[in-house]
């Protein structure tokens, strides 16, 4: 057990206590004990609800099935719904819980505190405080990261730095937190997915206790043998805003705090890329017997793109474009896991999915930034709108491929980027995971052409881009499968910075509103600094040099987006 998680486990600062009597908490305890399940909370977190500004949710877990499981807030007593499910893989039974906290104050800090009549932990129930969002124009943080895990090293892809991430969240205090996708990798344990989650919830909890984490799915998110998509797991531990499309909710949802409407979205349904779930072989994954589930033979993976036949496009055309028209609105930032402009090398690369379906979007209601995960990194484009036509080559053959390269509308790194003008991408893959991906293409052969044959002076920037699915093909060992790269390569013209010290970092992001009258001018901005983990990555990619987990985030770069108010 980690140290957070003793933490997380020894519960909170006893508010509930103070409001309730010990004497009669430890008897219901005991009554509860004796019916053997144990209702203890734990892995609780926060999202917020349809309006940040008046409501939260807290959703929790527990060992067994907890008798009256419920929040109490200042007076109130609120129960929470119970949302069980059965890993499909392993047959286990996992308890979840969620409390919608409604009618509250916007800005205000709230204490509540969470238990069952079978908490453990009833005479000192966990508790914590959490601030709502401000109502109209006004200055807020948050902060952003994807690709965690969890800090248990038994798991594929879980690595230390998960638990410094959560406490780095903390230092900066942020109204909320961004978790671009890939959450644990429970899928790569497809044995032991839920205890796979139950380390990333009671790692989280530090401060997703205290400030709502609101998560995209990413790739690693999509299960065998749990739901349509696979998200089962990743759907019955949150509750997210509520996008009224019919048999999708969860998947991708929106939100508004102050003056930034917030766009989540599932690229997986239009990313080329291949899904987590993913049978290599030479043994097929075999459920435990008690689920009637049928092995899953070598070169089975679970492709999703395409999965809401349209709808999430729809969805999104009809929240962009309300969105833009909504004069209250002067930013709009939306996350995703996988990403249209990343020129990682040794990670997965852009993925023409998005740009097609997508980037058009973003051009038409300027959408000012996209967040993403995937790639264990740290990269940021140039603002960007419309794209250079037949700028990729297939890897290959060399034959010309239309990659819908993202044009960039300025190449001056100025530090300083009106995206009114163009959306800025951002890739921050950089959560905790293992696997740290900080190396990034370059194209020394330079395919471009140049006038009058004249070299470059220096090697442009390349990134790989998917422009097909990349499904399971069988390698020349008999039952071993494996799933290509990114088929294209383009230069990228749109890559303005690329941390290439650690695969480590925080991005942290101002908003200031600058009221109309105020000092700035009346000018909206957002300030971003990225802090790294320099030192964390488990061995260096570039030298080969080991490293390890480090509490110690430094500033990487600052910059800001500005938006001239109309
Ligand atoms: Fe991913």
């Amino acid at each position: 057990m980690s140290r957070r998680q003793v933490l997380a486990g020894a519960g909170g600062t006893g508010l509930l206590a103070a409001t309730a009597s010990p004497a009669k908490a430890a008897a219901r305890t005991r009554r509860a004990r004796a019916g053997a399940a144990d209702g203890t909370p734990e892995q609780i977190h926060l999202t917020w609800s349809e309006n940040p500004a008046t409501g939260v949710v807290v959703s929790w877990a527990s060992p067994g099935l907890a008798i009256r499981p419920r929040v109490r807030i200042g007076q109130r007593v609120i129960p929470a719904e119970s949302r069980p499910y059965t890993d499909g893989n392993n047959g286990e039974t996992v308890w979840t819980y969620h409390a919608r906290v409604s009618g509250l104050r916007p800005g205000a800090t709230y204490a509540y505190a969470v238990t069952a009549d079978n908490d453990s932990n009833a005479a000192d129930s966990f508790s914590a405080t959490f601030r709502t969002a401000p109502q109209g124009r006004a200055a807020f943080r948050f902060t952003s990261f994807g690709d965690l895990a969890t800090p248990n090293t038994s798991w594929v892809l879980s690595y230390g730095q998960s638990a410094y991430a959560v406490e780095a969240v903390e230092s900066f205090q942020p109204l909320f937190h961004l978790l671009n996708g890939d959450l644990c990798y429970a899928d790569l344990n497809p044995k032991v997915q839920p205890e796979v989650w139950r380390d990333f919830g009671n790692n989280n909890q530090t401060s997703a206790a205290s400030r709502p984490w609101m998560p995209c799915p990413g790739n690693h998110e999509v299960e065998f043998n749990n739901g349509p998509q696979g998200f089962t797991s990743y759907l019955t531990r949150y509750t997210l805003p509520d996008n009224r499309v019919p048999g999708f909710g969860g998947r991708w949802y929106s939100f508004r705090v102050g003056s930034v409407l917030f766009v989540s979205l599932d690229a997986d349904d239009v990313v080329y890329q291949d899904a987590g779930a993913f049978v290599a072989g030479p043994a097929a994954l075999t459920p435990v017997a008690g689920t009637g589930q049928s092995p899953i033979e070598p070169g089975t993976s679970f492709y999703l793109r395409g999965y809401s036949g349209g709808a999430q496009t729809a969805w999104l055309e009809r929240t962009l474009a309300v969105g833009r028209r909504d004069e209250s609105v002067d930013w709009i930032i939306v996350q995703m896991h996988q990403c249209a402009a990343s020129s990682s090398a040794t990670g997965n690369g852009s993925d023409l999915g998005i740009r097609q379906e997508w980037l058009p979007l973003f051009d038409r209601y300027q959408v000012d930034l996209v967040l993403n995960g995937h790639d264990h990194d740290y990269e940021r484009s140039f603002p960007v709108r419309g794209t250079d036509a037949n700028a990729g080559h297939e890897v290959a053959t060399g034959a010309v491929v239309n990659t819908l390269r993202p044009h960039p509308v300025t190449t001056t790194d100025s530090g300083v980027f009106d995206t009114s003008q163009g959306t800025v991408h951002l890739i921050l893959g950089c959560g905790g995971t293992d696997a740290p991906l900080d190396e990034y293409g370059t194209d020394t052969a330079d395919r471009s052409p140049f006038p009058g044959g004249r070299p470059p002076r220096t090697p442009q920037r390349q990134a790989k881009v998917f422009t097909q699915a990349n499904r399971p093909a069988l390698t020349s060992t008999p039952d071993v499968y494996a799933r290509a790269g990114a088929d294209a390569v383009e230069d990228a013209v749109w890559s303005a910075r690329r941390d290439t010290a650690t695969g480590y970092g925080i991005a942290v992001f101002d908003v200031d509103p600058a009221p109309a009258g105020s000092e700035a001018g009346g000018q909206p901005s957002i300030k971003v600094t990225h802090y790294h983990a320099v030192g964390a990555d488990p061995v260096n990619p570039g030298t080969g040099v080991k490293g390890a987990p480090t509490p110690d985030y430094t500033e990487f770069e600052t910059f800001r987006l500005v938006r001239p108010r109309l």
